[in-house]
């Protein structure tokens, strides 16, 4: 009982309406609403090790964890960045008993000082390069470190399960670690305004994902200082109302199953978010000339035809293209052609976080 491991996986979400912007940095409240599609295979897995030796501590450790299936990548994380997955998981422990509370479940007494907590965590695809990583990762890092102060581990994943408001409330806590990462315990659309992410329903075809790897190298500009620095564009006069009105678009359009007008709005607001970047005080670029090569080779797509695609950008220099399923294979053979088979990632809207037994 005092020792054991909990194992979660949680895939990256895209988003379609970016949160870009944040009105409380602390709670990540994000100044517009955002609308994401949640992936599948592109994921984090995150192990938690629970054991009674060094109580009282949160450790890090860059390696594989071992029950993790695929072939996975650990990610190099700065004594920064482990201090911000360690800080987290510190605030899922210490907020169990009161969440659990709420939701009938029961945490282990003590939980924080009785235990160590041992983290372990890798992607299927390369961290900080524009698939968001700190999305799926930290949705997995919430969703583990709550199992593992749980006083009885299949009343908790059944809950997580079946009770959407206890899925919420755990959502809620990830997006103090990563704003991003509410969004990735749901499926496969999902809307988040203020605290609250769900899915919403649409009639849009089925969709596969494909990513155009332009780079893996970690990014420059984290987006937390790109979330600050929006605000300095001339560009963001306006920016809530706009995007205010293109989400409520976006909703329309997705409701009806309207792929072209979704792949119109997608494009318009990623190039709005990018052009944010471009103008800043201190102006910073993802782009790189292979994500410019490509754009230009993807507009005449982001038009009405049968082979019309939703494009889309990240903060990094790759490109994301949402196709119906139908089309999939016509587009598979074209993205290899042009841009080799090594470049293109593959994967498809799923449901969300989801915990190991
Ligand atoms: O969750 P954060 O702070 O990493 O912000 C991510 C913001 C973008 O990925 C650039 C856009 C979005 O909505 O996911």
């Amino acid at each position: 009982m005092s020792s054991a491991t909990f194992l979660a996986r949680a895939p990256s979400n895209i988003a379609l309406i970016k949160y870009m912007g944040k009105k409380d940095a602390t709670a990540n409240l994000p100044e517009n609403p955002s609308l994401s599609v949640t992936l599948n295979g592109l994921c984090s897995w995150v192990e938690i090790q629970r054991s009674a030796s060094e109580p009282g501590r949160v450790r890090w450790i860059a390696e594989l964890p071992h029950a993790a299936q695929g072939e996975l990548l650990v990610p190099s994380l700065s004594s920064e960045g482990q201090q911000k997955v360690i800080a987290h998981v510190e605030r899922c422990i210490s907020l169990a008993p009161e969440v659990f509370a709420q939701h009938g479940l029961s945490s282990l007494p003590d939980a924080r000082s009785r235990f160590c907590y041992n983290v372990r965590s890798a992607n299927t695809f390369p961290s900080a390069s524009g698939i968001a990583s700190s999305a799926s990762s930290f949705a997995a890092f919430t969703l583990a470190s709550f199992a593992a102060c749980s006083k009885d581990r299949d009343a908790f994943a059944r809950a997580f399960k079946t009770d959407l408001a206890f899925r919420r409330h755990l959502a809620r806590v990830s997006r103090v670690g990563s704003g991003s990462s509410c969004r990735s315990f749901e499926g496969p659309f999902v809307f988040w305004e203020e605290e609250h992410a769900f899915a919403i329903s649409t009639r849009m075809p089925e969709l596969r994902h494909f990513v155009i790897l332009v780079s893996s190298e970690p990014k420059a500009v984290s987006s937390s200082q790109a979330h600050l620095q929006v605000k300095t564009s001339p560009l963001w006069q306006g920016r809530p109302e706009r995007v205010q009105k293109r989400t409520d678009h976006m909703k329309q359009a997705l409701e009806v199953g309207d792929l072209f007008s979704v792949a119109r709005l997608a494009w318009s607001e990623f190039w709005e978010m990018h052009s944010l970047f471009h103008t800043a005080a201190e102006p910073f670029s993802y782009w790189q000339a292979g994500s410019i090569e490509a754009l230009h080779w993807l507009s005449p797509f982001v038009v009405p035809k049968s082979s019309s695609a939703i494009v889309t950008m990240d903060a990094g220099p790759n490109i994301h293209v949402l196709v119906a399923a139908e089309q999939a294979e016509a587009w598979r053979q074209r993205l290899h052609d042009r841009f080799g088979v090594k470049a293109i990632l593959e994967d498809r809207p799923g449901s969300g976080a989801v915990l190991y037994e």
